[in-house]
């Protein structure tokens, strides 16, 4: 009998497609030794007698108690690392005030890689704690600090893709924060992609370097230019922030007559392997760039309640075929968990489908069809996130990743209203999503490795 490296017993919510989520009831799930899921096995399967009699009560078995779950690791697709020292403060001002009066004086200060590596252990512990098994990070211009970040991803166990901003347009960035000019810039980032490739090759889960334009203002086109160039040379992922508010957008407009994603498109930065965060304000014409090129959209609920003028029409952007997965935007967002933003996405979308001006008719309060369910919230967090990062992550499934959260329903601190033995294990499902916090996330597994643990 094939020897696995590790074997788990207990039942498990995973995607079956963007609004349905499959019910795997004490299923066995089989890893081996490169952490990925070599097989899923059911109870009515002629090998999992033969599994469990071979297994059990061994040290690498392990069975799920009474009122415990796995759900597949999130995957969070827009974090600033930096930011997390200011989340929960300073949202109260405009996108343009807050870059400037918050937000770039704090990421100033990571060229102290003494305070860098305060805040990135702890971002990275602290997303780990709330199930994000895999960051989409922005760090900072800084490439040292940058790669700080990426070289703690890798030692904590964390699947990090990691990008060095670039902003090096003196006309929309301060003196006392920003790249030194256009070929430092660059060269720099030209560094930093080397450098994590080759962390890469010493780290189990992975490491992945990001080319990282902030965002179109921030950037001259020379920036721009070189940038797509540097991605496609070494084949990495790009971020940036794309149509997020009525200023960025309209910033974008009258300087090139265009929308964002064709701006972007013309420096050949939408690809297979591209990321835009918030894009609230795409049309149709965009999405359908973004479905034709492969470029995913980071949806970030709760950054967008502060700074987007606007709520991004999801229902809608899945229909024309655009990947999309979910982003916590920290700090524009204050919280560090997806559980968090999940529910916000759902409660947006049902604001956006009803409207919230009762000086209007009913009728023309809202736009129809806006609504998404917890089912589909859920597959952005997971799925939908590794789908749009084009890796093997977010599903319980074979040649998946076994990237897990041990969720807890009994705890008496957290208590999941669970009541009945029987419960149906839909609605499990949907008060897990609702109501855990992360006192209820027993352990978290990354790559077949378990990264964190609550005692
Ligand atoms: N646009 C450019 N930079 C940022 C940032 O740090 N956060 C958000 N929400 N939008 C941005
Ligand atoms: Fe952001």
């Amino acid at each position: 009998m094939k020897k696995y490296a590790q074997i788990f017993q207990g039942t498990a919510f995973t995607s079956k497609s963007p609004k349905e989520v499959e019910i795997l009831n004490n299923y066995l799930f089989c890893i081996n030794d490169n952490g990925m899921i070599e097989k899923v096995v059911a109870p009515d399967d002629a090998d999992y007698q033969v599994l469990l009699d071979t297994y059990q009560g061994e040290k690498n078995f392990q069975r799920l108690v009474e009122g415990q779950y796995f759900l597949p690791g999130f995957v969070d697709l827009h974090v600033h690392a930096p930011q997390w020292a200011q989340a929960g403060t300073a949202l109260d001002i405009p996108l343009y005030d807050w870059l400037n009066t918050y937000t770039f004086p704090i990421e100033s200060k990571f060229s102290d890689l003494d305070f860098a590596k305060n805040v990135y252990e702890d971002v990275v512990s602290t997303l780990l704690a709330n199930g994000t098994t895999t960051a989409l990070y922005f760090a900072t211009v800084h490439k040292e600090a940058s790669f700080l970040l990426a070289k703690i991803c890798s030692n904590k166990g964390q699947r990090g893709l990691v990008g060095k901003v670039v902003m090096d347009n003196p006309d929309q960035n301060p003196d006392f924060y920003r790249d030194a000019d256009t070929q430092t810039a660059l060269a720099d980032t030209e560094e930093f992609i080397l450098a994590v490739k080759e962390l890469a090759k010493s780290t189990k889960q992975g490491v992945y370097p990001v080319v990282t334009p902030r965002f179109i203002p921030s950037c001259t086109d020379d920036a721009l230019k070189g940038l797509g160039e540097l991605a496609t040379k070494y084949d990495t992922h790009i971020q940036s922030h794309c149509s997020e508010s009525d200023w960025e957008h309209g910033y974008v407009q009258d300087r090139f007559q265009k929308n964002d994603a064709f701006a972007l498109h013309d420096f050949g930065l939408l690809r297979e392997k591209s990321v835009m965060a918030h894009c609230n304000f795409l049309d149709d014409n965009d999405a359908h760039l973004f479905a034709e090129t492969g470029t995913a959209v980071s949806h970030c609920p709760i950054s967008n309640a502060y700074f987007a003028n606007s709520v991004i029409p999801i229902a809608h952007l899945h229909t024309k075929g655009v990947e999309i997965g979910l982003g916590s935007d920290i700090s524009g967002g204050f919280s560090p968990s997806l559980f968090d933003n999940a529910r916000q996405a759902v409660i947006s979308s049902r604001m956006l489908e009803d409207g919230v001006n009762t000086a209007l008719p009913t009728e023309e309060r809202g736009v129809p069809n806006s609504r998404i369910t917890i089912n589909e919230a859920f597959y952005l967090a997971t799925a939908g996130g590794g789908k749009s990062l084009s890796l093997p992550i977010g599903r319980l499934e074979e040649n998946y990743t076994w990237d897990a959260q041990i969720i807890d329903t009994t705890l008496t601190t957290a208590k999941i209203p669970i009541f009945n033995a029987n419960e149906d294990l839909g609605d499990v499902f949907q008060k897990i999503m609702y109501l855990v916090r992360p006192e209820n996330i027993r352990e978290v597994w990354v790559q077949g490795e378990k990264v964190h643990e609550r005692k």
